[in-house]
């Protein structure tokens, strides 16, 4: 079942005209795949060439097997997308580069688990979990964030998640947004 939140982010954007989405690390495509349509050209990345044969060969989407955790340069460096994903997934030492990979006016949309998480499941490992509004403290910065949430999602199982999403906006835009009490 894909994450609910991220096809709502998508589907809010109300995409009319072609547009670039990575999903990355993303698995058996649970999350790209339904995005699917003739306007979503679909780049999903991850290690696992077995999950990405599952869905190599469908129309619009491009997948590349990839390890992204080494010192060699990304494969998508040079590439610049109008939405990125990214869902139960966390590596801390190259997190920020995502922000490079997005086109101006792009967005971010991250969701994966947060402390709390491993009182009712895995991930239990804090290098897998994110700390009180990580997610901001990575992103914000850069990026102007338009909605953020941490804490328990009841899905099949209770999990603890952080959800935010993030827009390249100008400079002054974000800057607009700090001052704005
Ligand atoms: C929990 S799964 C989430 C997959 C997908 N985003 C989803 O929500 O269904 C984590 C994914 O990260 C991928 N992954 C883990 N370490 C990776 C690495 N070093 N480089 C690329 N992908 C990696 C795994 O192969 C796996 O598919």
């Amino acid at each position: 079942m894909h994450s609910e939140w991220i096809l709502n982010q998508i589907e809010a954007l109300r995409i009319k005209k072609k547009i670039n989405l990575l999903d990355f690390a993303s698995g058996n495509g649970r999350n790209c795949i339904p995005l699917l349509n003739k306007n979503i050209i679909v780049t999903a990345i991850d290690k696992d060439q077995k999950k990405l044969d599952k869905y190599k060969n469908l129309n619009n989407i491009n997948t590349i097997c990839f390890d992204l955790e080494t010192t060699e340069e990304w494969p998508l460096v040079n590439q610049f997308y109008d939405v990125i994903i990214v869902v139960n997934y966390l590596y801390r030492p190259k997190i920020k580069k995502l922000i490079s990979l997005i086109k101006n006016d792009g967005y971010l949309f991250y969701e994966t688990f947060s402390l709390g998480n491993e009182k009712y499941g895995s991930p239990q490992n804090p290098n897998y979990l994110l700390k009180d509004a990580e997610l901001l403290d990575i992103f914000g910065e850069k990026l102007l964030p338009l909605s953020f949430y941490d804490g328990k999602i009841k899905g099949k199982y209770i999990s603890v998640k952080q959800m935010a999403s993030f827009k390249k906006a100008s400079l002054k835009r974000r800057l607009i947004n700090k001052t704005k009490v």
